[in-house]
């Protein structure tokens, strides 16, 4: 959930570290700060904020040195304050860190350094890293030997980088991403690519239970039992210079303009996975599928449609809620992950918990060198590019162009999508986006929006309520229209507005009777659909195509309206209060 960064070589440190935090703010954004060595003195600076802010107000350019760290925070343990914030240094002030992830048992550490006479400042967990590693470091003079005992102590999953008393970068990884760049400038350490992007081509990418060590003799990685290992250099991938806004207002808005490409590109160059993944359902006794957040609503869809037209019965599990549900997985089945991130620490937990029952594990992911594509079978790439703004907008299209590739695969029935088509009228959605503006403006003020879709519709009912509870703070909830009678009809007054998602499908009378009656109490009706009808407020055109391609085209005007509303709301769209792109914490 927090970024961190790390940078040696022959240019001014801060720099580098506070461009790089700015791109990896997604990963959290409530405090930001930097610690740089020069003339064998650590210095820190840091504060509560946007990196933005942190650094107009800190001054954070004037800290000298080519040797440093950075750090954007989504507090877990202790409040959004400055001495919460990162870098932390040990008490004796000679080692720094900035930590991604949690310690688990920092308080018994704690108490143990406390009697040792090391203090603390901060309520944090991570505080603890920079005192262990300063008690070892004491005792060892050994900065190898310091990491590797601390790393045997702490309990939890962490990523973290330090500065030790010489100027050297020390960094280890268990669970959280780590991920090393190689440039002409120097080395990088970093939890995302696009933390140095500008800087380096290769990559370094340390599995987990690793450590690295980078001075100006050049960098050495090794285990926790301190056993060498060795990593090829990769280069990164040209999709991540898409990680740019280019002439959008907001990467979410970019985000969205991007999917009639990005639905076509999702599961390119990975036919072989698709059809190892597709002939492994096929085959399964039981089938789950996870997911956490809008994954989850994907995973919903899946379940709609390998059901419809494969006759395939897929359970469908919120990724939270397996460790409540062990007994599901055995041998015979076969779980599918869903996550753009593939570092959401709810997937990864259910995931754990289906491979230790002996089940199989594939999974739809865009960042293929995450956590999860490590511990699973078959991985398909979305292939969307980074999706920097925090809501979810183009990796859940591509989630539901690779679920539709797959179902197509096995199921008996065709499905009719094309994805051409489906891209041309996702074109056509868009080009009405100013017309979708002015139904913002009148939203902006509603306190509760509720929207209605049946069958297929209803995940996107589900979806569109995330993204308009996220972008906009608005309460906003999807239900299955039938259900309106047996309790929210309770709710709907003059105040309330309800958007029916409501395309020309067998599902259209059901949700245009459920539209009415709502109405009739008084609340005002947004329908998408393709055809206009007198029971709408607003009438958001969508354009005609088949019942299955619907989903993909009526997501659209709810995430530009979602989008809108955030600006008439002057909220941040790329980055909503409270909430943090890779949500790495259980
Ligand atoms: C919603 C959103 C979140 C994520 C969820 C899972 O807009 O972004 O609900 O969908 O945190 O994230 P991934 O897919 O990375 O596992």
């Amino acid at each position: 959930m927090c970024s961190i960064i790390g940078y040696l070589g022959d240019i001014s440190a801060t720099k580098i570290l506070v461009s790089g935090l700015k791109r990896m703010e997604y990963r959290g954004y409530d405090s930001a700060g930097v610690a740089t060595f020069a003339d064998s003195q650590i210095r820190v600076k840091k504060g509560v904020g946007r990196v933005e802010q942190v650094n107009i107000s800190t001054n954070l350019q004037t800290l000298p040195g080519n040797i440093g760290i950075g750090h954007t925070r989504w507090a877990t343990h202790g409040g959004v304050n400055e001495t919460n914030a990162h870098p932390h240094l040990s008490s004796s002030g000679q080692i720094a860190i900035v930590h991604n992830g949690i310690i688990d048992n920092y308080k018994e550490l704690k108490e143990i350094l406390q009697n040792r006479k090391y203090f603390f400042k901060s309520e944090t967990d991570s505080e603890i890293i920079a005192n262990l590693l300063q008690y070892h470091y004491d005792t060892t003079k050994d900065i190898r030997l310091s990491i590797i005992k601390t790393v045997n102590e702490l309990k939890g999953d962490y990523s973290f980088v330090a500065v030790f008393p010489d100027g050297t970068l020390g960094a280890a990884r268990f669970h959280e991403p780590l991920i090393v760049g190689v440039g002409k400038n120097g080395y990088f350490i970093s939890s995302d690519v696009l933390g140095f992007i500008e800087h380096a081509d290769d990559v370094i990418y340390p599995d987990n239970g690793e450590i690295v060590i980078v001075n100006f003799n050049g960098i050495e990685l090794f285990d926790f039992t301190g056993m060498p290992v060795r990593h090829q250099i990769t280069k990164i991938s040209k999709e991540f210079a898409d990680a740019y806004k280019g002439d959008y207002a907001h990467f979410t808005l970019k985000e969205i303009f991007e999917q009639p490409l990005t639905v076509l590109r999702a599961g390119e160059n990975t036919r072989k996975e698709l059809e190892s993944f597709a002939n492994a359902i096929k085959d399964a006794k039981q089938l789950y599928i996870t997911g956490s957040g809008t994954s989850y609503n994907a995973a919903l869809v899946a379940k709609h449609l390998f059901l419809k037209y494969g006759k395939k019965k897929i359970e469908t599990i919120i990724s939270s809620e397996a460790r409540f549900y062990p007994d599901y997985f055995d041998k015979q089945s076969v779980l599918i992950a869903l996550s753009q991130s593939g570092e959401s620490a709810d997937v990864i937990e259910a995931v754990k918990i289906a491979k230790n029952n002996g089940s199989s594990i594939f999974s739809i992911i865009n960042s293929m060198t995450s956590s999860l594509a490590q511990i699973s079978s078959i991985s398909v790439g979305l292939n969307c590019g980074p999706e920097i703004g925090v809501a979810a907008t183009k990796s859940f299209t591509s989630q539901l162009s690779v679920i539709y590739k797959i179902a197509d695969m096995i199921c008996d029935t065709q499905i009719e999508f094309d994805l051409q088509k489906i891209s041309s009228s996702m074109n056509k959605v868009l080009g009405s986006h100013l017309e979708i503006q002015k139904v913002a403006r009148d939203i902006k003020h509603a306190s509760d929006i509720y929207i209605i879709g049946r069958g297929i519709h209803y995940p996107i009912a589900l979806e569109a309520a995330l993204k308009l509870k996220e972008l906009t703070y608005i309460h906003a909830e999807g239900l299955p229209g039938g259900e309106l009678k047996h309790g929210p009809l309770a709710l709907m007054d003059s105040n309330s507005f309800v958007i029916a998602v409501n395309p020309n499908d067998s599902t259209y009378m059901d949700t245009l009777t459920s539209a009415r009656e709502i109405k009739a109490r008084g609340a005002k009706i947004i329908g998408i659909s393709d055809i206009p009808s007198d029971v709408y407020n607003y009438w958001i055109e969508i354009p005609k195509t088949n019942e299955s391609s619907y989903p993909f085209v009526e997501i659209i005007p709810i995430q530009i309206l979602a989008y809108y509303a955030a600006l008439e709301k002057d909220t941040d769209p790329d980055y909503p209060r409270n909430l943090a792109k890779s949500v790495t914490v259980k």
